[in-house]
């Protein structure tokens, strides 16, 4: 793997399946799987296979499937979900043991009712019992975010040196600014003996809308790993979405930080996802939602016309989109007009298309949305047209 190589860890099946009103069967969650593989995510984390025999035979149904990636799943610091993780994931070819513990003070002293030096014990055991059954053992320490960071280098040394070679720092809650949470990885890429041994990876939610700021902070700052699912569906706010990293990685090459994702996959990955999950995507959602690439305002759409780049910084193919969309409203332009009316078989000459746009103008504020349709009637009623 080149030192410049962006791991893409896949948790649409087990974090993103955490959002409230998801329904996935196990057929379903293995057509996903399949698509992921052939994306190119590097881990696909298909689920907790303690937590329900659904999700165990999700779990052991994909790792039976999938072709290159490496399959994931999930445990608490706790022997048996590790074991049962073990099983799920024994026909895997490439399997993962994804374990781990809370490591904040609220959650040492609130959910655990502990001290953090039972938490860092507890921590180092659950990752040598995982490495008992695989070599691929990632550590999590859950809220991450809001752990103070050296209390949280002692538990990433101590899980390296228990035998983790993926240590995961979540910002469970959302809560981190960028600056913080690139400083946080920063600290520890400087701070843990052995961290040459393991790569960082940054697991982020979007409670503040910062989930994509705080994954690439975290990778410009020497993580190697970014979690995150298709949609940025989640718990609450939700995870990182996965569409969002890779194109900012892509669209700013000088970082020099790549994946492996074919982003000609990303808008059908995002169909797939949220007709299958029955999660509607917002319009107005980075890279995939409906209104991405379509420009509804007479200046936007006239520079798009003259040439896409003035209003556009992805090539829409490029995300598997196959063009930008000219939409007609009562904000539109002639230019648009024209456009659209040469799309439909007009060509239209200055003075018609002057009395044609009085005629739209009066149509379209009427109509939210004017479609091919209309257009033919718009026109065919026009003056000049008859
Ligand atoms: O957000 C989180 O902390 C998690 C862990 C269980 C990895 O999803
Ligand atoms: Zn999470």
């Amino acid at each position: 793997m080149s030192n410049n190589a962006i791991q893409i860890f896949d948790t649409t099946l087990r974090d993103g399946e955490q959002v409230p009103g998801c329904k996935l069967d196990t057929k379903q969650k293995v057509v996903i799987a399949e698509q992921l593989d052939i994306l190119g995510v590097d881990v696909i984390e298909a689920g907790f296979p303690v937590s329900s025999p659904g999700d165990f035979k999700s779990v052991q149904s994909i790792s039976k499937i999938v072709k290159n990636a490496t399959v994931c799943g999930l445990t608490r610091s706790v022997e048996n979900d590790i074991r049962v993780a073990a099983e799920a994931l024994q026909y895997a070819k490439k399997p993962r043991i994804h374990t781990g513990i809370g490591t904040s003070e609220s959650h040492i002293v609130h959910k655990f009712k502990t001290t953090q030096e039972d938490i860092l014990e507890r921590a180092c055991a659950a990752v040598k019992y995982a490495k008992s059954f695989v070599e691929d053992v990632e550590f999590y320490a859950e809220d991450a975010g809001r752990t103070d960071n050296e209390y949280l280098a002692r538990v990433c040394e101590a899980a390296i040196r228990a035998g983790a070679t993926v240590l995961n720092i979540p910002d469970t809650t959302g809560y981190c600014l960028p600056s913080e949470y690139g400083a946080k990885i920063k600290f520890l890429k400087e701070n843990v003996k052995g961290i040459e041994k393991a790569i960082l990876s940054c697991h982020c939610h979007n409670d503040l809308g910062l989930a994509t700021a705080n994954s690439i902070e975290g990778v410009i700052n020497g993580a190697r790993q970014i979690e995150c699912t298709i949609n940025g569906i989640g718990e609450r706010a939700g995870n990182t979405a996965l569409e969002e990293v890779v194109m900012v990685l892509k669209q700013h090459p000088y970082l020099n930080l790549d994946t492996n994702v074919n982003t000609s996959m990303l808008y059908g990955m995002s169909q797939l996802v949220s007709e299958s999950m029955g999660i509607y995507t917002q319009p107005n959602k980075a890279i995939v939602g409906a209104n991405a690439f379509a420009h509804s305002s007479g200046i936007h759409q006239d520079g798009v016309i003259k040439n896409r780049e003035t209003y556009e910084i992805i090539d829409p193919k490029d995300v598997g989109v196959t063009e930008s969309a000219i939409v007609l409203t009562a904000r539109s332009g002639r230019a648009a007009l024209a456009y659209r009316a040469k799309n439909v078989g007009y060509e239209l000459t200055k003075l018609q298309l002057d009395e044609v746009y009085a005629n739209f103008l009066t149509f379209a504020d009427r109509k939210k949305e004017i479609d091919d349709n209309d257009i033919h009637q718009i026109i065919e009623t026009s003056k000049v047209y008859q």
